[in-house]
């Protein structure tokens, strides 16, 4: 089917929308355990990701509407490590007896990037992208997944993995729909089974 995208505005975000990030994050994407570890976690794990080398994010809207962002991590390990050691204390306070009850869940998702069942993934990664619920169907998600391939493609990177749990057809459409291809099932938690998609990137555009 043919659709006519409307004109979607796409900029880099800053401090000032890691906020707006992390509620979009929190009422979107339910797959997962981080929006239970609340609102502060994740506003401190966004802001983190703004400001460390390892990561961006973009969000589509202006800056009296944010209606979406998408967030990626070229070295998601680097990202972590830079989380825990510049955030983990305040961040675990800010969510302690989330992260006791979610320890497993955790430990989970900080161990597979590196899990050895799970070779030959690029280490670069979609990390998030969710658009507010009134705007779907209008061509942001894909806006925002095309200015985070073409942002990965500036830092030089050759391949890009984005996960996304198998019950969730808008995400598998939409990364279809921008050059993502099933490359390998997986479950980062037992109960949830997911699918890796790998997109090549065309390394040096616009750099
Ligand atoms: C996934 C999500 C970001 C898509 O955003 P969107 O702005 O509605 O997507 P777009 O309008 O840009 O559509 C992109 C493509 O996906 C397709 N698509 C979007 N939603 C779809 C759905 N529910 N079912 C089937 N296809 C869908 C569109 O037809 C379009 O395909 P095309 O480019 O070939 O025409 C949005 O549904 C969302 O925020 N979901 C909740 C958060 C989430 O699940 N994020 C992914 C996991 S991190």
């Amino acid at each position: 089917m043919t659709r006519e995208h409307t004109t979607v505005a796409v900029r880099p975000a800053t401090a000032a929308d890691a906020p707006t990030m992390a509620r979009l994050h929190a009422d979107g994407i339910s797959e997962g355990f981080l929006p239970s570890l609340g609102p502060a976690f994740l506003t401190r794990l966004y802001r983190r990701i703004l400001r460390t080398p390892h990561a961006f994010a973009f969000v589509a809207g202006d800056a009296d509407a944010v209606v979406g962002f998408v967030a990626g991590a070229n070295d998601i390990a680097a990202l972590y490590r830079s989380f825990l050691i510049r955030d983990g204390v305040p961040a675990a306070m800010s969510a302690a007896p989330r992260i006791v009850r979610s320890l497993p869940r955790v430990i989970e998702t900080l161990r597979y990037p590196s899990r050895p069942d799970l070779p030959g993934l690029p280490d670069a990664e979609i990390l998030a992208v969710a658009v507010a619920r009134q705007f779907h169907g209008q061509g942001h998600g894909r806006a925002l997944v095309d200015t985070a391939v073409r942002e990965f493609e500036r830092r030089g990177v050759s391949a890009i993995k984005v996960v996304a749990a198998a019950d969730n057809p808008a995400a598998q459409a939409l990364y279809r729909s921008a050059g993502f291809v099933d490359e390998h099932e997986l479950r980062v938690h037992a109960e949830v089974a997911s699918i890796a998609y790998v997109r090549p990137a065309r390394t040096g555009v616009g750099a």
